[in-house]
C-alpha cells in the first residue's frame, strides 16, 4: 500500500481536470488570440476557466490574470506593484518571515536593487501579529505581502486585518493564497485585499497554471512584455490545456468545499491524535486553531527528520520535511525557526498533508508504522551508555 501525504507539495489531478486537459490538448489547439473559429474556441475555454476561478475567490473574471503558477503570480504581484508604485517615491516592502521562497527571494532580489525590506516575525503558534505589521508599515511602504495559509504548518493569517493596516498607510496588500485556495473559502472582497496568488496544482489541477487576481484599478507593471494577452498584463500565448484544467479544478473545489474540508480535517485530526498518542516524544508544531484542514506538522524528539522521511518512504509512505523546495538540503525550516522553536525541533519535524484521495486506511497505516520506525532510528543514534527507556 502506497500512502501519499504530501498534498502541500503537489496534488494528484482530479479525474475531471485530467479529462479537461486531455480534451483541450487534443481539440483546442488554436491560438486564443486568433480571430478565426479555432482561436475563438480556445478563447472560450480561457473565458470559462476565468469565470470558474473568479467564482472560487469571489473576484470578477476581468481581474483574473493567468500565469505559469504560484511562483510567477507572486513575482508578478511584488515586482509588478513595486515597479508601478516606485515613481511615487515609495521604496519599502514588508512581508512575514514565514513566506514561501517565491516571496522571500523576490524581496531579496529587489533589496539588491535598493529597495528597503522588512520581515515581520511570527509568534510560537506561527501567526503574524497585526501589531508587528503596523509597526513595520510606513508612508514609504509600497506593498505588504503576507501569505494566507502557511505551506509548512498550515496556519491561517489575519489577512483582512493586515489589509486594513496596509491601506491606512496607502500600501497595497498582496496575499500568497497558494495553500488556502481550494481548501477553505477565500473571498477577495471580504478580505479587502489588492492582489492574490493561487496555483492549480495545489488543488487537484495541473502543474504550470496559476493566477494573479488583480483588484480592478490596482496599478501594475507587467512582468512579461510582448503581445496584448491578458489585457496587457501578461504577454505570451496562453497554455489553454492547463488553464482549462485549472478551471475544472476550481469548479470542483467550489462545489465540494464544505464537505471535503470536513472529511479531510477528520482524517488529519485522527492522524495527528494517533501520532501524538502512539509515538513518545512527538509534539505538534503551530496551533490547532486557525489552520487549513489538511495539514499537520509534528516534531519527533531525537530523530533526524530526513532519516524518518526516508524510512517512511521505504515503507511506501510519502511525507515532507517542510517546504518541498528545500528538501534534499539539511537546512532547518525557516518557518519553524521564525516561530522560535529550538534548533533540534526545527530539524526533527515532518509535515503530513492530506487531500482528495486520502483515506482512513492510510491514516491507520501511518499511525501503525511510526512508533516502530521512530524507536528504531532512536536506537541507531543512541549514544553508548544511555538508557533505552523512552519517556513520554
Ligand atoms: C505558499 C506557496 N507559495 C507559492 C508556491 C509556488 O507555487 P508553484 O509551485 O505553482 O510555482 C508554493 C508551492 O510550493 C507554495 O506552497
Amino acid at each position: 500500500m502506497r500512502v501519499y501525504f504530501d498534498y502541500n507539495a503537489t496534488t494528484p489531478l482530479a479525474p475531471e481536470a485530467a479529462e479537461a486537459v486531455v480534451r483541450a490538448t487534443r481539440e483546442l489547439f488554436g491560438n486564443a488570440s486568433s480571430v478565426h473559429h479555432f482561436g475563438q474556441q480556445a478563447k472560450a475555454a480561457l473565458d470559462e476557466s476565468r469565470s470558474a476561478v473568479a467564482a472560487l475567490i469571489n473576484g470578477d473574471p476581468s481581474e483574473i490574470v493567468f500565469t505559469s503558477g504560484g511562483t510567477e503570480a507572486d513575482n508578478f504581484a511584488i515586482r509588478g506593484a513595486a515597479e508601478a508604485i516606485e515613481p511615487t517615491g515609495r521604496r519599502h516592502l514588508v512581508a512575514s518571515a514565514i513566506e514561501h521562497e517565491a516571496v522571500l527571494n523576490t524581496l531579496k532580489a529587489l533589496a539588491r536593487r535598493g529597495w528597503r525590506t522588512t520581515l515581520v516575525p511570527v509568534d510560537q503558534s506561527g501567526v503574524v501579529s497585526p501589531d508587528r505589521v503596523r509597526e513595520a508599515v510606513t508612508e514609504e511602504t509600497a506593498l505588504v505581502s503576507v501569505m494566507h495559509a502557511n505551506n509548512e504548518i498550515g496556519t491561517i493569517q489575519p489577512i483582512a486585518e493586515l489589509a486594513a493596516i496596509a491601506h491606512e498607510r496607502g500600501a497595497v496588500l498582496h496575499t500568497d493564497a497558494v495553500q488556502s485556495v481550494g481548501k477553505i473559502p477565500v473571498d477577495v472582497r471580504a478580505l479587502g485585499i489588492d492582489l492574490l496568488a493561487l496555483s492549480a496544482h495545489k488543488f487537484n489541477g495541473p502543474k504550470g497554471a496559476g493566477v494573479l487576481w488583480v483588484k480592478r484599478g490596482t496599478r501594475m507593471q507587467p512582468l512579461l512584455t510582448g503581445g496584448k494577452h491578458e489585457r496587457n498584463r501578461r504577454a505570451g500565448t496562453e497554455n489553454v490545456a492547463a488553464i482549462a484544467g485549472l478551471g475544472v479544478a476550481a469548479q470542483l473545489a467550489l462545489s465540494k468545499m464544505g464537505a471535503e474540508a470536513a472529511r479531510v480535517a477528520g482524517l488529519r485530526d485522527r492522524l495527528e491524535a494517533g501520532i501524538l498518542r502512539e509515538v513518545p516524544g512527538a509534539t505538534l508544531n503551530g496551533t490547532r486553531e486557525d489552520r487549513v484542514p489538511n495539514t499537520t506538522n509534528i516534531s519527533f524528539d531525537r530523530v533526524e527528520a530526513e532519516s524518518l522521511l526516508i524510512a517512511l518512504d521505504l515503507e511506501g509512505v510519502a511525507v515532507s520535511t517542510g517546504s518541498a523546495c528545500s528538501s534534499g538540503t539539511l537546512e532547518p525550516s525557516h518557518v519553524l525557526r521564525a516561530m522560535g522553536l529550538p534548533a533540534h525541533r526545527t530539524q526533527n519535524s515532518l509535515r503530513f498533508s492530506l487531500g482528495m484521495f486520502s483515506t482512513d486506511a492510510e491514516v491507520d497505516r501511518v499511525v501503525g508504522l511510526l512508533p516502530g520506525l521512530v524507536e528504531k532510528l532512536r536506537g541507531l543514534t543512541r549514544k553508548p551508555g544511555t538508557p533505552t527507556a523512552v519517556s513520554r
